[in-house]
């Protein structure tokens, strides 16, 4: 019988009672996908507990990370977790940080790490699932050493959707969702953003193996068929 550990989020101390505690440490890439650990229940007893498995979705703004993550989604069953979205929902619901939010958003700059990390957090502690999309996420070395601080927990695959920019503008200008930043002067920007703060970190996974470059050009059906056995070939360990 599978048991979810519940957790509750402290935004300053690594919360050792999170889910993503179960993510083991300095793995190779691929080399773990879900694997099962047991754990003790508050009455001493094991029980199998699975582990979170968790895919970092980067790409520049526009390069169509949203897009395919609704795709693995529906053929994978991955819980999608958007930062860009996380962070526009708590403008509605946390007054104290909400025009924080909206002026980094239309500045094109990046929100103070704990916080969004903590949002993250919170969605995979709420989750029944054990398989996430964390989309956006890390856009800074800050970023990423935030998550690591504060989960202990770093991603088993990271994938880099690689677009050129006139392309990524086009479709940025193109979406239509009535987004705050989705102006030619933001998006000049994000790009630049992008460049100096979000490329490091792709650079970073590059290194480490983990990353898996995807070439964002093409149809969505098209890019998915780079995406799909990425995901296809652990089919068995992810079901
Ligand atoms: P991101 O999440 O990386 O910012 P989105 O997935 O929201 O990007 O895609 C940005 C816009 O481009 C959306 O309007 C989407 O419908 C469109 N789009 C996504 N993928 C493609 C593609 N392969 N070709 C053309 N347009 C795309
Ligand atoms: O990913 P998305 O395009 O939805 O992100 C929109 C904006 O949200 C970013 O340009 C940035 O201002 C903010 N954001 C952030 N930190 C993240 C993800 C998004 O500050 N990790
Ligand atoms: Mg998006």
């Amino acid at each position: 019988m599978w048991r979810r550990v519940a957790s509750v989020f402290t935004l300053l101390a690594p919360s050792r009672s999170s889910v993503l505690n179960k993510v083991p440490h300095n793995l190779k890439f691929l080399e773990v996908f879900a694997t099962e650990v047991m754990t003790p229940t508050e009455d001493g007893v094991l029980s199998k507990v699975k582990t979170p498995f968790i895919t970092f979705v980067l790409g520049g703004p526009g390069s169509g990370k949203g897009t395919q993550c609704l795709k693995i989604v529906e053929s994978f069953g991955f819980t999608h977790l958007s930062a860009g979205d996380l962070l526009r929902k708590e403008t509605s619901t946390n007054a104290k940080f909400c025009d924080m939010i909206n002026d980094t958003i239309k500045e094109g700059g990046i929100v103070p790490s704990e916080l969004t990390v903590k949002l993250i957090q919170g969605a995979i502690d709420s989750s029944e699932n054990y398989k996430f999309l964390i989309d956006g996420f890390p856009r800074s070395e800050e970023n990423r050493s935030a998550f690591e601080k504060i989960t202990g927990a770093e991603p088993n695959i990271v994938l880099f959707f690689d677009c050129p920019e006139e392309e990524m503008v086009r479709r940025v200008l193109s979406r239509n969702e009535g987004r705050l930043d989705d102006n030619i002067d933001t998006m000049k920007k994000r790009l630049k953003t992008f460049t100096a703060l979000s490329l490091p970190v792709i650079n970073y996974y590059s290194e480490k193996g983990k990353l898996l470059k995807i070439n964002a050009v093409g149809t969505e059906d098209e890019v998915f068929e780079q995406v799909r056995p990425v995901f296809a070939k652990y089919e068995k360990e992810i079901r």
